[in-house]
């Protein structure tokens, strides 16, 4: 049999499929179609200090190939997570990652992965750095949005984070920039385990008979196989420069999508959309990786990584 395991940072998982933070609920939501235990990993929907309601509807639509949303980090906050949520994921049974961010305040970061540092719930820290609207101005060089826009902005985060925990850190980037090495680069040299790439690409839809927006916030995140060209080119463009692993998504449907991020570079990937339109794909991918390693007589699914022939 393939070993499908994979080490990310401290954290060894039993496979090399995760699910993506805001796609899986709090896994509850997916126990009557999948067997939860096979996943490699399970994180969290991104969670703030204080409970957040995310933005007015509608926050989602349909996008050619994709979708759009623009949820708003809606979550009941740290403390009611820790409680109430943070149990039944862990029942789950795979490593639970938390995904933290902060809505305009980098400190919240720090404050957020102290309190999970405690935790033995708690496998991982994923930093949502690529969550809209970030004020940063005292860490940023440039005129940018978001923490994962700014190398520096970037660096100063995660080495913030990192003496704040002792977890296994992953720092989820954004699409939206021009040299995704650069910012890859930062959250590496600042102490990051991982990377995690893409977040959503900034986009837009209208309704030309309303003349209106099909989201109330206007712009919103593009997700699914729409956006599955460019996390590819952007996971073999970071696996060039970085040593640390990378988690690659966006857009993967099936097992062959898959495993295009792991010739592409990533060591593990993840699920996101997928788990809208069938809730059983991160498991039939976990099957579909196994028949493929042993079709090509590979011992195991680090062999795939970085595969690619050109
Ligand atoms: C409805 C929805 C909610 C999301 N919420 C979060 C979130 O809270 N935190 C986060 O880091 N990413 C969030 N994402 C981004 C996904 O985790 C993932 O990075 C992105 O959708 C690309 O992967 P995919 O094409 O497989 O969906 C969300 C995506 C969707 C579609």
């Amino acid at each position: 049999m393939p070993n499908l395991s994979v080490k990310v940072g401290k954290l060894k998982l039993r496979n090399p499929v995760m699910v993506s933070s805001g796609t899986f609920g709090y896994a509850e939501e997916f126990k009557d179609f999948i067997d939860l235990r096979k996943l490699g990993a399970i994180v969290s929907k991104t969670v703030t200090v204080s409970p957040r309601r995310g933005n007015p509807s509608p926050r989602t639509c349909e996008a050619p190939a994709g979708m759009l949303n623009s949820i708003g980090l809606e979550n009941p906050g740290i403390d009611a997570f820790i409680e109430k949520k943070l149990p039944v994921l862990a029942k789950a049974g795979p490593p639970v990652i938390v995904s933290i961010s902060s809505i305009d305040d980098p400190d919240e970061f720090v404050l957020l992965a102290r309190k999970l540092d405690k935790i033995k719930a708690v496998a991982a820290v994923e930093l949502n750095i690529s969550c809209p609207n970030i004020k940063h101005t005292q860490h940023t060089t440039q005129n940018s949005q978001l923490i994962s826009q700014d190398p520096r902005a970037t660096y100063n985060l995660v080495k913030k984070v990192r003496k704040a925990t002792q977890k296994t850190l992953i720092t989820k980037l954004t699409p939206n920039v021009t040299d995704i090495c650069e910012i890859a680069l930062a959250a590496e040299g600042a102490g990051s385990d991982a990377l995690a790439l893409i977040n959503t690409l900034t986009g837009m839809s209208i309704d030309v008979d309303a003349r209106r927006p099909r989201i109330a916030a206007v712009t919103a995140g593009l997700s699914g196989p729409a956006i599955r060209p460019v996390a590819l080119r952007m996971v073999w463009e970071a696996y060039q420069k970085v040593n640390i692993p990378i988690i690659g998504m966006g857009g993967i449907i099936d097992t062959a999508s898959a495993l295009e991020f792991f010739l592409a570079g990533a060591s593990a990937v993840s699920i996101g959309t997928a788990n809208f339109i069938n809730p059983g794909a991160s498991v039939e991918i976990i099957d579909g990786i196994k028949r493929y390693l042993i079709r090509d007589k590979l011992k195991g699914v680090k062999n795939l990584t970085g595969g690619l022939k050109i």
